[in-house]
């Protein structure tokens, strides 16, 4: 999650020149929607406000759907939507099965699903297995004992009592927002577990009712019609059940404390050896519905872990699959806008050398929990990222915004709301509050960017929706990220996309960054510079099966030297200004 730790750059076996190859595809079968439709994330409370509070809802959603099928986006993934007293904004769920009220009914969400069918979009939900809110009648009826529902929750007596007479936790567990993963609870004289806020209380995994409550839940939504699941916070299904205290982690961010999460090796509370179980358990509730018709659902999981080595048993076996993709969160940890061209092609070369047979690769470069490309990579960076992931062999994944480029807002302390910078305090939130990239997508230059007609949205809209926003970007007749990022859409509509081999590597002494998609002499070469200066790269000598000549299919806007758009370039000089990047197409 946010920040995470630049010290696992030293998990990655640095080379100083990397290169990777991939045959075409020797026989091409038209890959499943997941694989090449853009899965594009909505944060519902930002995406478009229709009855003017100031908060996104599902009508909103309805309204702006034509956006997708003019970016040739195929699939949805929307942030929860479920009922939820909004403590971390959706994700301390009420009620599994119904709509909150602030985004609507479940008949507004009918009318959305039956509105994305009718323009062949694919609707993922995002599904939190891990948790509930503290308002679910669950937790009431837990907290007094209630039948079957007295273990629902993680529920601990004290290790001890302090001199004071204060009931202590039964570990030194700290959660992911900060502060003790334990809360007291007078009524049932014991500590519930929270590896999130207080406010969301961990389900017990151990009790198999729990997986039945859960499955049930996500069964309603498949009859609903949904297509797939984005499951939330995985990796803190289980805990090791000794409730042992956790070490001080050796590789701790140098400016955290002990109530941070980071502080802590999470070796009892995370990634836990069942983990996969509950998750094979969850596919295969999917793949029932999916051989029953015919019709491919999708579950993608989240889990921020350490190593590869830990995050690819996510995806299960062949004998018992888990997630269709586990999230590849690598380019956001292990990367930033001082990382040069060998830091993207090491951990582009390993998924693709580290992957099991036959499993399909992720990209992405953002979420709601992390700030924006341009704000992480820096903003002459943000064409070249959307080009890097959108066109490398794999699933993809787009936050919503960052097809125009959108920046963090600077949001005050006065301004947050966000537990996790809540938590820390006005001294400390900015380096944990995860509102700067949560603001309201802009849409028009219009007040409050389009997106609602409130006095106050939720989140302040950014002030640069003046210039930076979708209206502009389609109309103006000279370039724009937006213009750039329908052409990568279009793009993995090819067979040289679809089907092509890859060839990647580092060139001109690591300053650049390339890979070649080709089948049947057919396909498309990417550059991208982390250079500070202008380089000219050899392709034809660089990559095999380049032609002497190919045709500018697209730059970043504002590329050095001007280049037009379609215009004939000589392969063998292809000349890229600094942090600069272009596509050729032969
Ligand atoms: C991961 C989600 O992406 C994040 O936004 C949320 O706060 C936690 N899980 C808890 O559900
Ligand atoms: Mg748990």
């Amino acid at each position: 999650m946010k920040h995470v730790l630049a010290f696992c750059l030293l998990a990655i076996s640095f080379r100083l020149s990397s290169a990777i190859k991939l045959p075409q595809n020797p026989d091409p079968q038209p890959l499943k929607w997941w694989q090449s439709d853009i899965i594009y994330q909505i944060y519902p409370r930002s995406h478009q406000d229709s009855d003017g509070d100031g908060v996104g809802d599902l009508k909103g959603i309805e309204s702006r759907l034509d956006h997708f099928v003019e970016l040739g986006i195929g699939s949805v993934w929307i942030s929860p939507i479920y009922q939820s007293p909004m403590k971390d904004f959706g994700y301390d769920i009420s009620n599994f099965t119904n709509i909150e009220p602030t985004f609507g009914t479940l008949d507004d969400f009918r009318s959305l699903s039956d509105a994305m069918k009718e323009r062949g979009l694919k609707l993922i939900m995002d599904f939190v297995p891990n948790h509930s809110s503290d308002m679910h009648a669950w937790f009431n009826k837990s907290i007094h004992s209630e039948g079957k529902y007295k273990d629902y929750y993680v529920w601990k007596d004290p290790k001890g009592y302090d001199a004071e007479g204060n009931p202590i936790p039964p570990a030194n567990w700290v959660n992911h927002f900060g502060g003790s993963s334990f809360e007291w609870n007078e009524i049932r004289q014991q500590f519930y577990l929270h590896q999130f806020v207080k406010e969301q209380p961990d389900l017990n995994y151990e009790n198999p009712e729990v997986m039945k409550e859960m499955l049930a839940a996500m069964k309603f939504w498949l009859d609903a019609g949904v297509d797939g699941f984005r499951m939330d916070a995985v990796q803190t299904l289980f805990e090791d059940q000794r409730f042992l205290d956790e070490p001080v982690n050796p590789d701790r961010p140098a400016n955290s404390i002990p109530s941070d999460h980071k502080y802590w090796k999470h070796i009892y509370t995370i990634n836990q050896p069942k983990v996969i179980d509950a998750l094979v358990e969850f596919r295969k509730l999917i793949d029932i519905y999916t051989l029953a018709d015919g019709k491919e659902r999708c579950m993608m999981t989240e889990a921020y872990l350490d190593t590869l080595e830990e995050l690819l048993p996510y995806y299960g076996t062949k004998e018992n699959p888990a997630a269709h993709f586990p999230f590849n969160f690598d380019l956001i940890v292990y990367a930033n806008g001082s990382s040069g061209a060998t830091t993207f092609a090491n951990i582009i070369d390993e998924w693709y050398l580290k992957k099991p047979e036959g499993a399909t690769v992720n990209w992405l470069v953002g979420n709601h929990d992390n700030f924006r490309i341009g704000s992480r990579y820096g903003e002459d960076a943000i064409d070249k990222m959307n080009m890097l992931i959108m066109l490398l062999p794999g699933s993809v994944v787009t936050y919503y915004g960052e097809e125009i480029g959108m920046v963090d807002n600077v949001i005050s302390w006065e301004d947050t709301v966000d537990p996790w910078g809540c938590n820390a305090g006005p001294d400390r939130y900015s380096l944990f509050s995860r509102d700067p990239e949560r603001c309201p997508m802009q849409w028009s230059a219009e007040d409050n960017a389009g997106f609602s007609t409130a006095n106050k949205t939720w989140l302040p809209v950014h002030p640069n929706h003046k210039q930076l926003n979708v209206e502009a970007q389609k109309n103006t007749t000279g370039e724009s990220h937006l213009k750039v990022y329908k052409r990568l859409s279009d793009l993995r509509k090819t067979e040289a996309w679809q089907f092509g081999g890859l060839e990647a590597k580092t060139t001109n002494d690591g300053e650049i960054y390339g890979y070649s998609r080709i089948f049947n002499n057919q396909g498309f070469l990417f550059l991208g510079s982390f250079s500070n200066q202008t380089v000219t790269v050899n392709a034809t000598q660089e990559f095999e099966g380049i032609p002497s000549t190919a045709t500018v299919y697209t730059t970043n806007v504002g590329f050095e030297p001007e280049t037009a758009i379609g215009s004939s370039i000589s392969t063998s000089s292809i000349v890229v200004g600094a942090k600069h990047s272009i596509i050729v197409a032969f």
